[in-house]
């Protein structure tokens, strides 16, 4: 089946194709979009006060995110329990978010704890856990608990 094409076919085929490229680029400049969007984090950097946040703060947000000496971390409140981890994934390294009383990796969906910071689920390393970072308590405001040299 031999079938000459007319300059109209022709010319209607190619503005499809001119068509669904532009829709599949744009379709895959949203999906980017959507991505970056539901990994982007807000954190701030803590000083040389070392500093977080209140109490107050923290108890109403129940999670915050914070840069604590170049490294992503996370602040949590769980019933009274405030702890603090850095929010590096054991997997391959991936942001955590707090959703509903767990922690949940961004990239691939581990599960955390968010009082131990132990692995749950993975693909996170079965007994990893993310780093602990220590933290005092001084007059309703949070901070990380320098850590002693030598
Ligand atoms: S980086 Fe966290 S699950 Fe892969």
């Amino acid at each position: 089946m031999d079938k000459k094409m007319s300059r109209k076919e022709f010319l209607a085929m190619g503005a499809k194709t001119v068509l669904a490229v532009a829709a599949v680029t744009a379709c895959g400049d949203l999906i980017a979009l959507g991505a970056d969007t539901k990994n982007k984090i807000n954190e701030m950097t803590v000083g040389e006060d070392n500093f977080i946040t209140s109490r107050a703060e923290l108890e109403k947000q129940k999670a915050l995110n914070f840069v604590y000496k170049g490294k992503k971390s996370i602040l949590l409140y769980n019933d009274g329990e405030i702890k603090a981890f850095e929010n590096i994934c054991t997997h391959k390294g991936g942001p955590s978010k707090l959703k509903q009383d767990k922690l949940v990796c961004q990239w691939h969906g581990a599960i955390f704890e968010p009082l131990t910071g132990e692995a749950l689920k993975g693909p996170a390393p079965k007994g990893s856990k993310l780093p602990a970072i220590e933290l005092e308590e001084r007059e309703g405001s949070i901070y990380v608990k320098p850590v002693k040299a030598g």
